[in-house]
This record gives C-alpha cells, structure tokens and sequence, in this order.
C-alpha cells in the first residue's frame, strides 16, 4: 500500500506528566526509526479520556505532550506528529473493530483490571474497549512495527489478532504488525516499589522521575530512592532496585553492568544514587530547555498539529475506505 517505506506507528497517551520509563523506554527511541520507516506518532487524546480528564488539563497535556515528542528529538518534517482526535478516522475504524473483537478477549486484557479496579467509580464502556481503538491507530496505516513498553504487549497480540480475523473474512485488508519492545530499558521500575513499573499516575511522587523535573528534585529523588540492606553494587535478582538504577545509569551513560560494578566497588549506595541522578539530571537538561522554548510558540505547535493530521489522514484515508467497501458500507452521494 505505501510503497516506498514500511510504517512504525506509536502513541502517547497525554493523561499525565512524563516520566523517566516513557522516556527511556519509548520516546527516546523513536527518532531511530526515522530515516528506515515512514513514522506516526500520535498524541492519543482519545484514550485518554477512558480516565475523567480535567479539560483544561487535557488540553495542556496534549500541548505538552506533542512539544515534549520534540524536544525528546522528533522531527516534525521526518516524522508524522499528530493528535488523535484531529483524524476521525481513528474513532471510525474504533467502532468497526469493536465489531470483531470479543468481549472474552477484552475481559483478559490485564490493563483493564488494573484500571477499573484504580477507577472502581467510573469502570465506563471506553476503558473496556480502550484496547480496540488501540488497534484501530495501528491497523490505520499499515503498520509493520509498534514501539512500545512492555506492559502493551498484550494489546499487540490482539491487534494482531483482530487484524488476522479480519483479513480471513474480507481477504488482505491489514498489514499483521509487529511489537518493538527496547530490551534493555523496556522497563525502568518505580524508584519507591522497584518490583512496579514506574507508573505516570503513581501517587508517591518520589517513586517517579518525570521528564520535567528540575535538577534538584531529581538528585533528591534518586537519593531516596529503594535499594536493598547491602552495599554492593551489582545487578542481580534479589537486587531490583540497584538492578534498575544501573539500568538507568548505563542508559544514560551507555555504560555497560560490567564497568558500572567496576567503577562503584567498594563506594556503597549513597555515592551511586548521586551519579546516577547527576548523569539523569545532565541528560534531560537540554531536552527540557528545548521544551521551554517549544511551550512558548503555541502558534508553531499548532502548524505542528494540523501537518501531521493533514498527513495522517491522507494515508487514513486509503485503509478506510478499503475497510468501508469490503464490509458492505455504502458510500455517500458527494453533491
Ligand atoms: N495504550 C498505549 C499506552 O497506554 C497508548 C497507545 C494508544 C498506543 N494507541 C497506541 C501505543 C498505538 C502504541 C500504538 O501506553
């Protein structure tokens, strides 16, 4: 369908500030596939409001989030940047999916548990379905790689499935994608419970480095972070918190367990955690000034969005109409 270069889509939900795991463990990676693969990466507003959203929050977030993707070293001109619910696509090919996604797969889906037992007051019919729109962004453009944590493997494996149903109905519809998921720092853990993933909405906020935060803040928060009664720093199973610090330090540093274990034997934790936190702290500098200056141009972020929504629609377009024939839509009369 697009000729010249395979696709890579991947979203980022703007319900939260984010943190060192979305960093990391996703955005950072994303400007590597620009030049082999023509690249979405879309601001899922959509998704976000499975969550009661404060609206002016929203709105921010979904500003923060798009300046945040280039700061982290996005190209708009290499990449598509867009904002989900600027291509109405997205809910359309969302509703026609619910249509061949079982209520027994959702059930599974443990992302779904673990909200609606977080949102116990508002388990809505989006939260339960959340995972077909997901699909529906994949499915959208063709996609052939999905950059994502770990904890969205599950909502692959349905994407693929669901893909794979309906191609077995209608015949070659959608590209089967595939999950990229980073090996190495996939999972960068709760600085508070390192056997959690670092989570957007924890409430302790000393458990989670955000993006954004100060210098100070984040030496403070390394400084407190979890480690176990020993001293040494090595990485091992029974260690998760000093595992996951040297997770973060040599993905910093790109230094490897080896050299990490060799340049603090014998100097104990306190000396580690400032290293770590200083070579964090040094890392996201630059990336939060050119924040700074992004926030200040609204204008520009704006020419941002309607470029990648234009451009995404454009490409929506094509699988859309396809999807729309083969189930026996009709098209409308354009007058
Ligand atoms: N569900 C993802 C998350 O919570 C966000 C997301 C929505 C996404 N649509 C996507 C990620 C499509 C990859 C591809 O992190």
């Amino acid at each position: 369908m697009f000729k010249d270069k395979k696709v890579v889509f991947s979203g980022v939900q703007p319900s939260g500030v984010l943190t060192l795991g979305n960093y990391l463990g996703a955005i950072k990676n994303f400007s590597a596939f620009s030049d082999e693969y023509k690249c979405y990466y879309c601001v899922v507003d959509e998704h976000a409001i499975t969550v009661r959203q404060n609206p002016a929050d929203l709105r921010r977030r979904t500003y923060e989030t798009l300046a945040l993707y280039m700061a982290c070293g996005l190209d708009p001109a290499k990449n598509t940047l867009f904002v989900q619910s600027h291509v109405s696509a997205h809910a359309e090919l969302g509703w026609i999916l619910d249509c061949y996604t079982m209520f027994g797969e959702l059930s599974r889906m443990t992302q779904f548990k673990d909200k609606s037992q977080k949102n116990a007051d508002n388990i809505n019919a989006g939260l339960f379905t959340y995972p077909s729109l997901m699909v529906a962004d994949i499915l959208l453009y063709q996609t052939e790689l999905v950059p994502i944590g770990s904890d969205q493997k599950q909502h692959l494996e349905l994407t693929r499935d669901v893909a794979a149903r309906f191609n077995a109905i209608y015949g070659d519809t959608f590209v089967i994608p595939e999950p990229y998921i980073p090996q190495t720092t996939a999972r960068i853990m709760s600085l508070a419970e390192p056997s959690k993933k670092m989570s957007k909405s924890d409430e302790n906020e000393n458990a989670v480095v955000r993006i954004l935060d100060p210098k100070d803040t984040i030496i403070k928060k390394f400084k407190r972070a979890v480690t176990d009664s020993g001293c040494e720093v090595r990485r091992a199973p029974d260690k998760e918190g000093v595992s996951n610090l040297m997770t973060i330090y040599s993905a910093f540093t790109g230094k490897t367990d080896a050299e990490i274990e060799a340049e603090f034997a014998g100097r104990g934790y306190g000396d580690f955690k400032l290293a770590v936190g200083e070579a964090c702290a040094d890392a996201l500098a630059p990336v939060q000034a050119e924040f700074a200056r992004l926030m200040a141009d609204k204008a520009y972020l704006e020419d941002v969005m309607a470029n990648g929504a234009e451009e995404a629609w454009r490409n929506a377009y094509r699988t859309m109409s396809k999807v729309r024939r083969k189930i026996g839509f009709t098209e409308p009369k354009r007058r």
